[in-house]
């Protein structure tokens, strides 16, 4: 990193009430049909058993959005504006935005994430690669709220493009999927656009086995929320009682990943109990698959224009390009 740059601007946006997250955590688990929010799969452990199942050769999901971005990325380039404002949502690492530093020279980047040291330090390394482009972070849960009105008109002449690769959408009921779809919308005005990846449906031996792998690491992925929850709810949940399951569910067009109880037992959770009988589950997960016609319905109802939709051969994922009507 070159030290002399200046460092991005960060804004922190983050309203955390941790009281609210752990009562609302733990009244999900008290529920007759007990679930605990994704959002707890990523502490550092989690994050890292996560890097590795982008790895693996039954999830294809992230390969093959990389390979559709490879295969089309010009192609994408030619339909978007090259004075842009690139909004990376989730940012992470801010990899997958790179490649569009070089592409589409847009004139500013902001990375929204909610975890703000690693936003800084990622945003400062890009930054230092690309001196043209103002970046700036925005630390928020933008799935909650995504309030940056006031940052896009500082560049009235910018056109925004919301970048959402990864399929992440999907981990969203449909109803608050079309809430983020719209409140997107809602920033884009009438140049803006949304590039984002999609998992699309495809036989259920190929969804199951993405998400119950082999060596067994999504199953490790799912039983370490345990850990969180123990740590969150001084909980005493023991891994060795559950086991991971991973169905797809056909009719609601979605994978639900499980935590089943191998015997009857009791959780202790802070100062209450849970009993889980012998083959119980708890639901931590939910990843929808669409068909190219369901997800561009959603953009409709969303708001926006019929879309250009880029797929890999097999059709098993898409990257959607839309626009405001
Ligand atoms: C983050 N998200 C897009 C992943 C997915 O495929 O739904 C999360 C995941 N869960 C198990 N494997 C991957």
């Amino acid at each position: 990193m070159n030290l002399a740059m200046p460092l991005p601007r960060i804004e922190n946006r983050l309203c955390r009430n941790p009281a609210g997250e752990r009562a609302e955590l733990l009244a999900g688990l008290l529920q007759p049909e007990a679930r605990i929010n994704p959002k707890y799969f990523y502490d550092d452990l989690g994050c890292e058993i996560f890097t590795r199942i982008c790895q693996l050769d039954e999830y294809y999901p992230t390969r093959t959005e990389e390979s559709i971005f490879r295969a089309y990325a010009q192609q994408m380039a030619c339909q978007l504006p090259d004075n842009a404002q690139w909004i990376d949502l989730g940012c992470g690492d801010c990899a997958k935005s790179r490649r569009w530093m070089d592409g589409l020279a847009p004139d500013r980047l902001i990375g929204i994430d909610i975890a703000a040291d690693f936003l800084g330090l990622s945003l400062a390394d890009l930054a230092a690669g690309y001196p043209r482009v103002e970046c700036v972070g925005v630390v928020s849960d933008f799935t909650q709220q995504l309030d940056i009105a006031g940052l896009l008109a500082e560049r009235p002449d910018s056109p925004p493009v919301f970048f959402y690769p990864g399929s992440s959408i999907g981990n969203f009921a449909r109803a608050d999927a079309l809430h983020l779809l719209r409140s997107i919308h809602h920033h884009c005005g009438s140049a803006g656009r949304l590039l984002i990846g999609v998992d699309l449906v495809k036989p259920t031996d190929i969804l199951e086995s993405a998400y119950d792998d082999a060596e067994g690491v999504t199953a490790g992925f799912n039983l370490n929320v345990l850990n969180v929850v123990n740590r969150e709810l001084d909980g005493d949940f023991q891994l060795e009682d559950f086991r991971h399951r991973a169905i797809f569910d056909r009719q609601q067009s979605r994978i639900e990943m499980q935590l089943v109880a191998k015997r009857d037992l009791v959780v202790r959770l802070g100062d209450s109990n849970r009993s889980f009988r012998e083959g119980e589950h708890i639901l931590t997960e939910y990843s929808h698959k669409y068909t190219p016609d369901g997800f561009a319905a959603i953009l409709k109802e969303a708001g926006y224009a019929q879309p250009a939709v880029w797929t890999d051969p097999d059709g098993w994922f898409g990257i959607f390009l839309a626009g405001p009507v």
